[in-house]
């Protein structure tokens, strides 16, 4: 039935969205607005809201002449579209929205997303250095301050955090991500869930915040993109889905699924994770969008024989809003006219659409995103620039210190900056920054200018070829060696010589895989030529992954990891160089020696054959060429002062309130003041399913004056000593506990305690 839009004016008068009368709206709860719409609604209009298109069309001028684009100018006039990605800016946002609100039939708002992943027009850290700050006060307000800029630009939805656990460094997304441990990565969520979407999504200055991808997008076969997961249950419900399940407790308001396939059920029609576990297990009350034409990408998985039965699996399976596929604007009125999708799906896809439209309150305001005075105001702002440099000093790692090379000396050391990275502008950006301005992240030279005006640079050989673009393949340049001769010859005359090498910041993220792990072109080449010259070489590491660099962790006396640090890369480096800074970041992902390890984790299980068994016999768990321990491991990262611990014990509570209490001594005995992640592992040492070797279970960020202690206190229950069965289900045996405190995952201050309370 077609409703004339007289009519219907009338029929909505209790939700005039359109005229604004909020009085009654208010009155009423959420889900009673939503219903009255709902009823208003066509079946073409309920499907309209499940539908996502990406804005490429110049809304503010006259809509460019190519059908696709006309076609969705179209379909927002006629209500068959229920979110935009990628308009932005409060200009085009409200051009946008107008469309929506003014000419389509019920004026229903339209959500506008866009991948504000690690920072909006400013841009803080790659998420994978912030976590290696492991603070999660200042990842909230990074995120916070994100959801700042890109609501000021017309933004209510990010397709962020990113909360995919990861083992494989091959994989480009690691980058994105929290590293490889599901306590770690869980907590992370949270705080950025908090940070973007606020204490009231209906403020201003919130976003929506979308956990991403569910599931096991971060397990992709030989870390090639989009590859498919074959994990067995006890992966997926004790590594894979706790970051998920977090984000749900934390009230994140949507869910995208993933590209990949899981044990041979792609993401975006999987049943058992969507319906089963995500919208029953966990009653999650928001809406689960595709991600980006993955509803027809059911078709080449092998898995739906055309888009039509692509439609109608992903919408049975749950998957709310279809993401550029245009599938389901195409096919799910004549689905649900056939009967192979039950009307009952659409209402409840829309029903969970429309409740977030209300609850961002886009139905009182649909422009409440559209300042452009505030756009003006937020973008750029001091208080976004300091949180951008606070975050990037807080990410970085100092991984090797030898002789106390670092922090450098302010006063008259002749230091030597090599490498393209260091004057790089575009790359500290890192991957997801559509929105940032080219060539505005400070430079490594830069930041290191404000210590020494006269500072000497050489740039060595050029990392990339042509130019760098998000959409294509970045071309390594390995063969012109032109600026080695130079950087060497200027490394002799130095005191030291800082280097800065490793990635470009578009070497990894989405499509990024790499089946090498070193230095990439010709820079593992330009490291060892200059340290032949002049052993003094600081090398800060650009990167978006861990990488293998067992040559440099030999002899390269001090390393730095400072990842893509965002727009204030080079302030941050700088200030860290010298010493104005003491790094404390740990890192969340284990360093691979090669790439052969890989996947390598801290968290992995035993095996029946853990460890060599007399010398020279060859039948144990292990590789003829090399070490099993990774080249630095989880949690690993120094500070320019040193921790020591001591007086681990532990007090058994278990009978009387149901909790462990662990306590210990950290002492900063060295020289300056100093922040110290202490880490709390532990190891369930035998149980009806075996457990990993080490778990991480908790961690404190703490500083410290020189000389001085203090005792830190962890309280262990059974969210903490318990584990996911086969089915799911949490639970918690009676037995031995191995517990570790220190600065890594390699802690050597150990105790154990016995469970027996439980019945
Ligand atoms: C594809 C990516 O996998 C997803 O994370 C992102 O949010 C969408 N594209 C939209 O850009």
């Amino acid at each position: 039935m077609v409703i004339s839009i007289t009519a219907c004016k009338d029929d909505i008068s209790s939700v005039t969205f359109k005229e604004k009368d909020s009085t009654l709206l208010q009155q009423d709860t959420i889900d009673k607005k939503v219903d009255s719409v709902l009823n208003l609604m066509t079946l073409e209009e309920k499907i309209g809201q499940m539908n996502q298109y990406n804005g490429f069309m110049d809304f503010t001028g006259p809509v460019p002449n190519v059908e696709d684009t006309e076609r969705k100018f179209e379909h927002i006039k006629m209500g068959y579209v229920g979110a935009m990605l990628n308009v932005r800016g409060v200009k085009e946002v409200r051009a946008v929205q107008k469309i929506a609100v003014e000419q389509s039939r019920l004026g229903i708002p339209l959500i506008f997303g866009f991948d504000v992943i690690h920072g909006y027009e400013t841009m803080s850290p790659i998420p994978l250095a912030e976590a290696a700050s492991w603070d999660l006060k200042a990842i909230q307000e990074s995120a916070r301050l994100a959801a700042k800029e890109a609501s000021a630009a017309g933004i209510n939805w990010t397709f962020a955090p990113m909360v995919d656990v990861s083992r494989d460094a091959r994989w480009g997304r690691v980058m994105e991500g929290a590293g490889e441990d599901p306590f770690l990565s869980s907590e992370i969520a949270v705080a950025r869930i908090q940070g973007f979407q606020g204490r009231d999504l209906a403020s201003q200055e919130s976003i929506m915040a979308c956990a991403k991808h569910f599931a096991a997008y971060g397990f992709p076969e030989a870390g090639r993109e989009y590859n498919n997961a074959d994990i067995g249950t006890s992966t997926l419900y004790n590594i894979v889905l706790p970051p998920f399940k977090a984000s749900n407790d934390a009230g994140v308001r949507t869910f995208m699924n993933s590209f990949n396939q899981l044990n041979g059920i792609p993401a975006t029609a999987n049943t058992f994770l969507l319906r089963d576990i995500l919208k029953e297990k966990w009653n999650f009350k928001g809406f689960v969008v595709s991600d980006w034409g993955s509803v027809a990408e059911l078709i080449p998985h092998g898995y739906a024989k055309d888009g039509k039965m692509a439609a109608k699996l992903a919408v049975n399976a749950g998957t709310d809003m279809d993401m550029e596929s245009h599938l389901y604007v195409n096919e799910l009125v004549s689905l649900v006219k056939e009967g192979l999708v039950d009307s009952a799906a659409i209402d409840d896809a829309a029903r969970r659409i429309l409740k977030i439209k209300f609850e961002l309150g886009l139905f009182d305001n649909p422009y409440k995103y559209c300042d452009l005075e505030r756009e003006k105001k937020v973008m750029g702002s001091t208080e976004i620039i300091n949180g951008a440099l606070d975050m990037a000093l807080k990410s970085i790692v100092l991984l090797k210190n030898e002789n106390q090379l670092l922090p450098l000396d302010k006063s008259g050391q002749n230091a030597v900056l090599i490498g393209v990275l260091a004057t790089e502008k575009n790359s500290p950006l890192g991957n997801w920054r559509a929105a940032a301005k080219e060539n505005t992240g400070v430079s490594v030279l830069e930041g290191m200018q404000q210590y020494d005006e006269n500072i000497i640079y050489s740039k060595g050989p050029d990392l990339t070829l042509g130019k760098i673009e998000f959409t294509k393949e970045v071309l390594i340049n390995n063969s012109d060696t032109t600026g080695i001769t130079e950087a060497v010859e200027v490394a002799k005359e130095a005191d030291v010589v800082v280097m800065v090498l490793g990635e470009h910041g578009l070497q990894s993220g989405e499509g990024r895989s790499r089946t090498q792990l070193g230095l990439p072109g010709l820079q593992q080449e330009l490291l060892e030529k200059v340290f032949e010259v002049n052993k003094n070489v600081v090398l800060v590491l650009n990167n978006g992954r861990p990488l293998a660099l067992p040559w440099a962790k030999e002899n390269i006396p001090a390393i730095v990891e400072a990842w893509q640090l965002g727009s204030q890369s080079g302030n941050a480096i700088a200030q860290v160089l010298y010493g104005d800074y003491n790094p404390s970041g740990k890192l969340p992902m284990s360093f691979p020696r090669n790439v052969g390890q890989v996947p390598i984790y801290y968290n992995s299980k035993s095996t029946g054959r853990p460890s060599l068994p007399s010398p020279d016999f060859v039948f144990w768990s292990h590789y003829q060429d090399e070490v099993n321990d990774a080249l630095w491991v989880f949690g690993h990262g120094l500070s320019y002062t040193e921790f020591e611990y001591a007086d681990l014990s532990v007090i058994d509570n278990y009978s009387s309130n149901g909790t462990i209490e662990v306590t210990v001594k950290l002492t900063n005995s060295g020289k300056v003041k100093g922040k110290e992640i202490v880490q709390l592992y532990l190891r369930d040492k035998f149980s009806s399913i075996a457990r990993p070797v080490k778990e991480l279970k908790g961690f404190e960020l703490v500083e410290l004056e020189p000389d001085s202690s203090t005792p830190i206190r962890f309280i262990l229950d059974k969210s903490h000593l318990g584990f996911y069965d086969n089915e799911g289900n949490w639970f918690i045996e009676n037995g031995s506990f191995d517990i570790w405190v220190g600065g890594s995952s390699n802690a050597a201050l150990k105790t154990t305690f016995e469970l027996n309370e439980i019945e």
